[in-house]
């Protein structure tokens, strides 16, 4: 059953105006006064609405903005417990580190598989319900070979974007014995990991890994058929976007203190994506990442929640959109471009992140007239509708189309 979305105020393609189809995200681009047509879970026309082709069945979005939908390309979705004590103390002054995972990595082993996936599936809800259509999702709060196993399992009942983060932070009980984690990490957690994901990570920070125990990660995983991604420069400088274009890793991931030469290893990578990450600086007071720096030298951006219950425990891509355009001075198609197109070049994923024709149909609809709205209205539930592979998926509060 084809739809045709007539009447759209604003039509965010990312694609070329011309082209008939579209093999990949494009640029920020944006049609107004315009339709879509969406067929077999997939566009199958954009343009004018003046022009539009008929359908099986016709919505009017009565001059609303249509988005692709957002592609949150970094999230730590798998765990138990909460730990909104740590965020308050914070917010008294105390500073972030990454032991606090720890106290995370103790709930999520004492958690079942069903707890686990409870909690998943309410977050992924969440999600769904402020325009993300894609998610990645990382283990790393199990830390043994049997509750890593178990997270990446679960988190691939809800998305093919699974990743391995064995290498998050070394457990207590490897306490003064990273090297044999590691060694761990490596072989046999990942043994038992790599069929169920499909990319590795590691957490390259003092305090957590090193840059020959990333490297090592990474390369263990990519023996194992897995794709090489990395969180790295997030609580202060170091090796770890270096170690990422080395990699030729698909995305350094949060990119706060950078390098003159990190900002130039990542522009001439030819593909490692810059994933910005900024609810976390919001949620731990920390200064955020210098986006026009990025983008001025020419480097890939993406934006994205890292929805974990530690470092950032908001799980919206508006919001984070929105924070990128007011603190980090991306305007407001880069910090959407970089919400969609870039999340999905940072998941190298062609099919989703822009709505060219032949890509998957993925769609925001918001009950406002352009995706400005998003940083000019932040904290406003602006979602009214969204389609996922062609099928309604969430109401919003749109009525009338539906
Ligand atoms: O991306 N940086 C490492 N991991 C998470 C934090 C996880 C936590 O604090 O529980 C992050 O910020
Ligand atoms: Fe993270």
């Amino acid at each position: 059953m084809s739809l045709l979305i007539t009447n759209i105020g604003e039509l965010v393609t990312n694609a070329p105006r011309d082209a008939v189809s579209v093999a990949s995200p494009g640029p920020f681009e944006a049609l107004t006064d315009a339709a879509l047509v969406l067929d077999d879970g997939h566009v199958a026309w954009t343009g004018p609405a003046t022009q539009a082709p008929s359908a099986d069945t016709m919505a009017d979005a009565e001059g609303r903005a249509v988005l692709p939908g957002f592609v949150d390309s970094h999230a730590h979705l798998v765990f138990a417990g909460e730990r909104g004590a740590e965020f308050a103390a914070r917010m008294a002054g105390q500073s972030y580190s990454a032991g606090g995972i720890r106290s995370t990595v103790a709930a999520t082993r004492a958690a079942s598989n069903e707890q686990l996936r409870v909690n998943l599936a309410r977050l992924a809800a969440e999600m769904l319900a402020q325009g993300t259509t894609t998610f990645e999702c990382k283990s790393g709060y199990g830390l043994t070979t049997a509750d890593e196993a178990r997270s990446l399992t679960v988190a691939s009942e809800f998305t093919p974007e699974v990743t391995y983060l064995g290498a998050h932070v070394v457990p207590p009980e490897f306490d003064g014995n990273v090297a044999g984690y590691v060694d761990l990490v490596c072989g046999q957690m990942l043994a038992a990991c790599a069929p169920h994901a499909r990319w590795v990570d590691v957490f390259c920070e003092r305090g957590a890994f090193g840059a020959d125990e990333a490297r090592a990660v990474l390369a263990a995983g990519e023996a194992a058929g897995l794709l090489p991604r990395i969180h790295a420069n997030q609580l202060g400088p170091g090796p770890g976007v270096q170690v990422a274009v080395e990699a030729a890793a698909a995305s350094a991931d949060h990119c706060t203190f950078l390098t003159d030469a990190d900002v130039d290893a990542l522009a001439c990578s030819g593909g490692t994506v810059a994933t910005l990450l900024p609810g976390v600086e919001f949620s731990t007071r920390q200064p955020y990442p210098d986006a026009r720096r990025l983008l001025s030298a020419g480097v890939t951006v993406a934006i994205a929640t890292d929805c974990n219950p530690g470092s950032c425990f908001t799980s919206s891509m508006p919001f984070c959109a929105a924070i990128a355009v007011r603190d980090m001075h991306m305007t407001t198609q880069e910090a959407v471009w970089a919400a969609t197109a870039g999340g999905a070049h940072a998941l190298r994923r062609t099919d989703v992140g822009h709505l060219g024709v032949g890509a998957r149909a993925d769609l925001v609809m918001l009950d406002a007239p352009s995706h400005a709205y998003l940083a000019y209205r932040p904290g406003v539930p602006l979602v009214a509708g969204v389609w996922r592979g062609g099928e309604r998926v969430e109401d919003g509060r749109l009525r009338s189309t539906s």
